[in-house]
């Protein structure tokens, strides 16, 4: 596995293991790796013949108020999992080696990003189509593997390939979660043992969802009624939003037809989660596999 923090020894790698007819992939990471992320490099192997994973805690994507300084990082801990995985090359910049000089170009997507995590996070996604199409710009793979976990942002990725033409593959990967339910996230750790009890409220939430549509409930407002009063029934949860929205479009659906996005967050005390599930009218069920 080769590790580096420097644009030009990608950009040199890349090259070489194109012209010997090798398919790219990339998981673009922040780091303290867990079972999704590994997730992610497993899901990139199928697809891919050369598994690049990078790893940066992107500063343009944190608000003034958030996590950016205590977001957890464990650069040896996360290339030991990658190198157990067969990961091919690690990129972990610096910050200096990814914004060099003030930052005049950006990208952003319009509209799907005012919702959802987006109507409370403003500049979130502009900070992540930035940092993306930077490492799709470094790397210029075939595909790229991101995490159904952040919903929203697969959508606006999606969106931002389809705009500007990035000859990238999107695979969406399933939601990895601990045996209780709990969707993983590297924000986990920041819960102590009874914020991580208490937690379990999300998924628990969701579960009632996928129960009343299973039970032939189409109505929007119903199901977001029932995962809000589950999610109130938790007294260190604070709920931020609860929406049904299409997965596609991010388009708050009244009537479920065809497919639909349940997309929660909350706080668990000081710590923000999200978590979602994803119904296809076509399965009857949750899309489990990558799509
Ligand atoms: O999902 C993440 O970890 C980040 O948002 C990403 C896609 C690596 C961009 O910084």
């Amino acid at each position: 596995m080769i590790v580096t923090d420097k644009i030009s020894d990608i950009r040199n790698i890349i090259k070489e293991q194109k012209l010997s007819g090798k398919k790219i992939g990339l998981v673009p990471t922040m780091g303290y790796l867990h079972e999704g992320h590994l997730s992610l490099v497993r899901i990139s192997k199928k697809h891919s013949d050369f598994v690049a994973v990078s790893i940066f805690v992107n500063p343009i994507q944190f608000g003034p108020n958030e996590d950016f300084d205590r977001y957890p990082r464990d650069l040896e801990r996360d290339l030991k999992l990658l190198e157990k995985e067969g990961c091919d090359l690690v990129f972990a910049p610096s910050v200096e080696e990814m914004y060099p000089s003030e930052l005049l170009t950006t990208v952003n997507v319009d509209k799907i990003t005012d919702k959802l995590c987006g109507a409370f996070r403003p500049g979130h996604f502009k900070g992540v189509t930035t940092v993306v199409a930077k490492l799709f710009n470094i790397f210029t793979p075939d595909i790229a593997v991101f995490g159904q976990k952040d919903a929203q942002q697969v959508a606006v990725i999606k969106k931002m390939v389809e705009d500007l033409n990035f000859p990238v593959e999107i695979i969406k990967a399933p939601i990895v979660r601990e045996v209780d339910g709990l969707a993983m996230s590297s924000r986990n750790v920041y819960l102590n043992s009874e914020e991580r009890k208490a937690a379990l409220i999300l998924s628990k939430s969701l579960k009632e969802a996928e129960k009343l549509l299973l039970n032939g409930e189409r109505n929007a407002n119903t199901i977001i009624k029932k995962v809000n009063e589950v999610l109130n029934s938790e007294p260190l949860c604070k709920v931020q939003y609860v929406s049904c929205v299409h997965p596609d479009t991010l388009e708050d659906l009244t009537y479920i037809k065809d497919k639909a996005l349940i997309a929660i967050a909350c706080f668990i005390g000081t710590t923000r989660l999200i978590d979602n599930i994803l119904w296809e009218e076509k399965y009857n069920a949750k899309v489990y596999d990558e799509i």
